[in-house]
């Protein structure tokens, strides 16, 4: 992989602390944000400062590091009950990406064998979780571009990419293995209304990255699928249940349902800390309803008729029939079913 493709990253360790660059401004403006107290990553987290499931949680590791800092240098020994309050922030920050609670309850197991000052300790556990996250997103790049044939067209949704994981991205890791292994022809994003990840973000990464991407409204997605340019929707997860049923992105379950009616292939591309074993079926995710302002405004400019109201669910669930693949880096499961997603978590055959 040439590293022109893979340049971006967009939350690191910095000068004893956490450095995120503000997706918000992207991509008039490349601002980094530093941050040395937890509850102000918290904010950042509900601010979509950082957002997407995997970059979520590496950067719910650092505030834990930063909440120990705080914590041990005020109560010492008893820096463990000191820091509940920061853990408990960071939780309530966003409700339905999993990688972010899977992220925090590593970290909290690594307090047990700590002894002392716990800052060493925790930062090279952030710093694990973070690097781990680029492996796992490489390996799911190999093993999603190698189920892409015939110099494919793909659409994507959202933003999978080095700003929403530890770097490389999931879904655009695909992309991205897919367009230097030359088994893909074009690249298409929804712009993903309302934050516009894909307008905003996937664009300016794809174009930074130098592969060539065409938007499109969301609502023409069906009219590309019937065009007959596109033969596989890839997108990334922020929580997969049990039994192969995805969350992702408002829209995402629109274009499962168009996929299927034209035949085109729907690959969900996710490291295993976004499956969720506890929750048997998508029904039971919870879904973040946002304000319904980012609705009935866009760039801070109403643009809603004054009066009306506006419905902001921030994902919604897209049955394992509509699925096709679900990617991670243990390995592909083919048209998921509880048994096939057990024997994934499991390390067992399951043909
Ligand atoms: O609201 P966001 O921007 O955090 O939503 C992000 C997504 O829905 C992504 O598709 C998902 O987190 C997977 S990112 C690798």
């Amino acid at each position: 992989m040439s590293s022109s493709h893979d340049t971006i990253r967009a939350v690191s360790w910095q000068n004893d602390g956490l450095q995120l660059l503000d997706q918000r401004a992207l991509p008039a403006s490349e601002n980094q944000l530093h941050y040395t107290e937890a509850t102000a990553v918290a904010q950042a987290i509900r601010d979509m400062v950082v957002r997407g499931a995997p970059a979520i949680g590496i950067a719910a590791a650092y505030a834990v590091v930063l909440a120990a800092r705080q914590a041990y240098a005020r109560a010492g020994a008893n820096w463990r009950h000191e820091i509940e309050m920061d853990l408990q922030a960071l939780a309530a920050a966003r409700p339905t990406a999993v990688n972010l609670f899977w992220a925090l309850r590593r970290m909290r197991a690594a307090f047990d064998a700590i002894q002392g000052d716990p800052v060493a300790a925790l930062l090279a556990e952030a710093r694990a979780i973070h690097d781990e996250d680029i492996q796992a997103n490489r390996r799911m790049g190999e093993l999603g571009a190698a189920l892409l044939t015939d110099m494919a067209g793909v659409l994507t949704h959202c933003n999978t990419g080095s700003l929403a994981t530890g770097g490389y991205g999931t879904a655009l890791g695909v992309i991205r293995s897919g367009w230097v292994n030359g088994r893909i022809r074009a690249v298409y994003a929804d712009e993903t209304r309302p934050w516009l990840q894909g307008a905003r973000l996937t664009a300016w990464e794809l174009v930074r990255d130098d592969i060539p991407v065409t938007l499109l409204a969301d609502s023409a997605a069906a009219q590309l699928m019937r065009s007959g340019r596109v033969q596989w929707v890839i997108v990334g997860s922020d929580r997969i249940a049990a039994n192969g049923d995805v969350a992702n992105k408002i829209g995402t379950y629109s274009l499962a349902v168009n996929a299927r009616h034209h035949g085109v292939r729907f690959m969900v591309v996710a490291p295993t800390s976004t499956i969720d074993m506890q929750i048997t079926c998508g029904a039971d995710i919870p879904i973040e309803n946002r304000d319904p302002a980012e609705v009935l405004s866009l760039g801070g400019q109403r643009i809603a008729a004054i009066g009306a109201e506006a419905w902001n669910p921030a994902f919604d669930v897209t049955p394992a029939e509509l699925i096709d693949a679900i990617v991670t880096e243990r390995g592909v499961v083919e048209r998921p079913t509880a048994a096939k997603m057990s024997a994934l978590m499991n390390g067992t055959d399951c043909a």
